[in-house]
């Protein structure tokens, strides 16, 4: 249930202004389902960059193990990709729940993407349970997670 996963984890949201709409829809669901929501941004519809607030979203999820990151902006695809650059993410673009669900289940994603110019509130609600409520299966998944893992260690060396 959402409720027990609420005493247990917190969820930073961000969004740009495409994004800002559902993103609000978005934050009140969770905080009626009882969860500490930190929402790093925008705090208007006004025109703005979305990778500022991927980094944010990103940068507070590897800090909190016991958390998840919200990330909306038009489509999704650009809060994907920002957000993929910080090392130990794994943001999944899921605008669907098949996706969500699988995101979770296979890739042990730790940032749900959702574009709010392709979405409606009630999907996103449903895409947003999904994604919190699916467990890592692990197992030959883990493997694969530590070739990602490789990847990174490999092109992001400073
Ligand atoms: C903003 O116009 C739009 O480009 C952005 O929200 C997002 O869809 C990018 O991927």
């Amino acid at each position: 249930m959402l409720s027990e996963l609420a005493k247990t984890h917190k969820i930073y949201i961000g969004s740009d202004h495409a994004g800002y709409d559902l993103k609000m829809a978005v934050r009140e669901f969770l905080v009626e389902q009882g969860f500490d929501v930190i929402d790093v941004g925008t705090h208007s519809k006004e025109s703005c960059d979305y990778p500022d607030y991927a980094k944010e979203v990103a940068t507070k999820v590897l800090e909190d193990k016991d958390s998840f990151g919200i990330l909306i902006c038009g489509t999704g695809i650009g809060m994907s990709i920002a957000a993929n650059k910080v090392p130990g993410i794994r943001a999944a673009l899921s605008n669907d729940i098949i996706a969500a669900k699988l995101a979770r289940a296979h890739n042990n994603a730790n940032v749900l993407c959702m574009g709010g110019r392709l979405i409606g509130k009630e999907l996103s609600f449903e895409i947003v349970k999904t994604f919190l409520l699916t467990q890592y299966e692990g197992g030959r998944h883990e493997r694969r997670l530590r070739k990602i893992e490789h990847i990174e260690e490999e092109f992001c060396k400073k």
